[in-house]
């Protein structure tokens, strides 16, 4: 079986004790390639050092995270605006980006702006996004319904939306769902969700160090437990968990021109 990892947090200090040996174990796992989404500028100098250093294995994303939104906006925004023009060829997508309401709604006005400026950049740039989205589903639609955003290129990386969000977020592109760990806990609702949904439509995911599937649960989450993330997508689905490791392999080659 071969992988992608479309969400992975490598370069955070999780991984600082033995990110080699993590990576040793992935590739081992079957994991062929994997994108790094990033978060702002505090992480940038890890995250393309070693995106660099592992080209052809790595690719890797620039954008401010949600919940980075705060007085320093304008200035992280920039940056972002200021790395596209610079370097657009290291780039495969726009993320992570979008609104998050669950740590803190002090900003999202901002969150609101910076989520939009960002979907217009990537247009701009003919690139993917990666959106996060928690807490603010109303906000969400807000952003997709304003002037000039869709229809847009991207994925709702760690999907838990109901079956019915799935077919209304569909409307707005080329959309792919990321599914990840979440989906191997008990009564998860993305579970339920995924057997209206399309092999075609989802990506595989691990936002690691975090989201630790099942059965590593309160271990950190690291590239290798894709496996478990497609044999329990795959039981969801009636198929085998070579099937969805190949489709969606073939679905994130295609989003992001890896
Ligand atoms: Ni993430």
């Amino acid at each position: 079986m071969r992988f992608i990892d479309t969400h992975l947090h490598l370069y955070d200090e999780a991984f600082d004790s033995d990110r080699d040996e993590a990576i040793m174990r992935m590739r081992r796992a079957g994991v062929e390639k994997c994108i790094l989404p990033a978060i702002d500028r505090s992480s940038f100098e890890r995250q393309s050092s070693l995106a660099e250093a592992h080209k052809g294995f790595m690719w890797q994303a620039i954008g401010l995270h949600p919940t980075s939104v705060n007085e320093n906006w304008k200035a992280e925004l920039q940056f972002v605006k200021d790395e596209l023009d610079r370097h657009r060829a290291d780039y495969v997508a726009i993320g992570e980006i979008g609104l998050d309401g669950y740590w803190s709604k002090d900003f999202m006005e901002e969150q609101k702006r910076v989520f939009r400026e960002q979907l217009l950049l990537a247009k701009e740039h003919s690139l993917p996004v990666i959106i996060h989205l928690r807490e603010a589903t109303e906000e969400l639609f807000e952003v997709l319904d304003s002037p000039g955003v869709a229809p847009f290129r991207g994925v709702f990386h760690a999907f838990s939306g109901s079956a019915e969000s799935y077919r209304r977020l569909k409307k707005y592109g080329d959309i792919k769902f990321g599914i990840g760990g979440v989906v191997t806990y008990k009564n998860a609702g993305v579970a339920v969700s995924l057997k209206s949904m399309q092999l075609e439509d989802l990506l595989l995911e691990t936002d690691a160090p975090w989201l630790t599937p099942v059965p590593f649960r309160g271990k950190r989450n690291e590239s290798a437990y894709l496996v478990n993330i497609a044999q329990k997508i795959a039981e969801l689905k009636d198929t085998d968990a070579g099937r969805v490791a190949q489709v969606t392999s073939e679905n994130a080659e295609k989003l992001f021109g890896i």
